[in-house]
């Protein structure tokens, strides 16, 4: 079916309008405004069809939009923000299942024009409906299993088993073999087959990877969704899904890489490291060496004699839901005069951009958010750096130490503040497993228990000062 030009003129204008909303998502002051420009722009686009296209099953298209949009709507409006990983990940592969279950569809259609006589669909079409059947598929299954593991319906840790990499081979090989053999020859039943490897490709793919590397495999796998309908949108000869599906295979590509850069490790130790056997992190054991730790008063005075403070949020600080308590600190000590910035590690929490998203719920005022190399020579001038539920962050261990699971990931110079706060519930280590030496320096002191409850004391504390 050919596109009207007036309808490939609202496609076009609908792809810069994704540009545009990715150029806004690149900053938190114009993210909103640019979620919103790529929204309607997949309205309008969704809807253009109904204009210019004869459709069939109108009814049953509106039925599934209506079930969609209900269903969208009330995810995005009931989700926890420390839920939205595993909601992204179904996002994500709904989309590389839409896309394999379309180019499934085009098969069909493939195959009846390619029994008329004299009739020669083309040999890149059938590789383009092969990449999209097959990674689509990937991309569906392994997002599910992302899903379950965040939402614990599943344990989190590696699953692998004896031959695992051998039928991994094997599955991959066979769907190589397959898309081949539907270029040569397209049928209905080398399509189905080769969606059905794909998600025994995406099972296995996933279920090797450690629950807390799963954010970084739901980059991957969006890069993945990206890609498929890119190749589906050749298939269906439609610009926009080109445009919209290489955008997000570009942007997930890049996420992907950055990630891995920012944890010091590279994609396959984080895909492939449970296969090569053994974890790819440290042992995860608690430290019993001796440590200085005070409480809520004592921290109380350092902090509010202080002219320059840093703080450093991590993970734990997500935990324990702490950021409007902690929010409540800043703002007390910023009206005591004292300059308080928060230093960002790119990875710091769980997900891309998790300290931004905690604290933009807590209203903390994006100037006070640094980046880690706009941030990183300031850490000698700060009388404090209270570190608040962050560990791997600001492991030294990532500069001394070879060998060291972070070694060579980009680290806070929070050793370089002249007194070092570290508020955690325990000696358990970090993400990683290691020992922080950082912890057992004579400017550290640590102030124990759930960061929550600790900085409501500790705001209780300055407040009587
Ligand atoms: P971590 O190194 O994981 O340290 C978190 C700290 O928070 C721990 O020391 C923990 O100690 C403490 N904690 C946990 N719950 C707490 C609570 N309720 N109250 C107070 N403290 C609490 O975190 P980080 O420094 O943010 O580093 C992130 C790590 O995750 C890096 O290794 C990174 O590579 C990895 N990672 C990041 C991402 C992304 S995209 N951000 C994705 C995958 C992996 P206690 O248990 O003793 O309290």
């Amino acid at each position: 079916m050919s596109i009207p030009v007036w309808a490939q003129l609202v496609y076009l204008a609908a792809a810069v309008c994704f540009i545009l909303a990715l150029k806004g998502l690149s900053g938190p002051k114009t993210a909103r405004t640019g979620n919103l420009i790529g929204a309607v722009a997949a309205v309008v686009a969704c809807a253009l069809p109904f204009f210019y296209a004869d459709l069939d099953h109108v009814p049953l298209i509106l039925a599934a939009v209506a079930v969609g949009t209900a269903g969208g709507v009330y995810g995005a409006r009931t989700v926890q923000m420390t839920q939205m990983p595993q909601m992204v990940a179904l996002f994500n592969g709904v989309g590389g299942g839409a896309a394999a279950l379309v180019a499934l569809i085009e098969l069909h259609e493939i195959v009846e024009l390619s029994s008329a006589p004299g009739h020669d669909v083309g040999w890149f079409t059938l590789l383009a409906t092969a990449f999209t059947i097959l990674v689509g598929s990937v991309s569906f299954a392994g997002s599910v299993v992302t899903f379950a593991k965040l939402q614990e319906l599943m344990t989190a840790r590696p699953v692998v088993f004896p031959g695992l990499p051998v039928v991994f081979g094997a599955a991959l090989i066979g769907s190589v073999v397959l898309s081949v053999l539907l270029i040569r020859e397209p049928t209905m039943w080398l399509g189905v087959v080769l969606g059905l490897l794909g998600l025994l490709v995406g099972l296995l793919l996933v279920l090797p990877v450690g629950g807390a590397d799963v954010p970084f495999v739901i980059s991957l796998l969006n890069a993945f969704t990206g890609l498929t309908v890119a190749a589906g949108g050749y298939v269906l000869s439609n610009t926009l899904l080109l445009v919209a599906g290489t955008l997000v295979g570009a942007s997930g590509t890049f996420l992907t890489l950055l990630m891995a850069n920012a944890m010091g490790r590279s994609v396959s130790n984080i895909m492939f490291g449970a296969l090569k056997g053994g974890s790819t992190l440290g042992s995860g054991v608690a430290s019993d060496r001796p440590v200085k730790s005070a409480n809520a008063e004592d921290i109380a005075i350092l902090l509010a004699y202080a002219e320059r403070v840093i703080i450093v949020p991590g993970y734990g600080l997500a935990v324990a839901q702490a950021q409007h308590t902690l929010r409540e600190l800043v703002d007390v000590l910023g009206e005591r005069g004292i300059e308080v910035d928060y230093a960002i590690h790119p990875v710091a929490g769980r997900m891309p951009g998790h300290m931004n998203v905690l604290l933009a719920e807590a209203q903390v005022p994006y100037e006070q958010l640094k980046e880690m190399d706009d941030i990183n020579g300031d850490f000698k001038n700060a009388d404090v750096c209270l570190v608040v539920g962050a560990n791997d962050v600001v492991n030294p261990a990532a500069k001394t130490t070879p060998g060291a699971p972070i070694y060579g990931m980009p680290i806070l110079n929070a050793d370089e503040a002249k007194q070092v706060i570290f508020m955690k519930r325990s000696m358990r280590p970090g993400f990683a497993g290691i020992e922080n030496e950082l912890l057992f320096e004579p400017t550290t002191t640590l102030f124990f228990g759930d960061a929550k409850e600790s900085l409501g004391k500790l705001l209780n504390a300055v407040k009587a000062l």
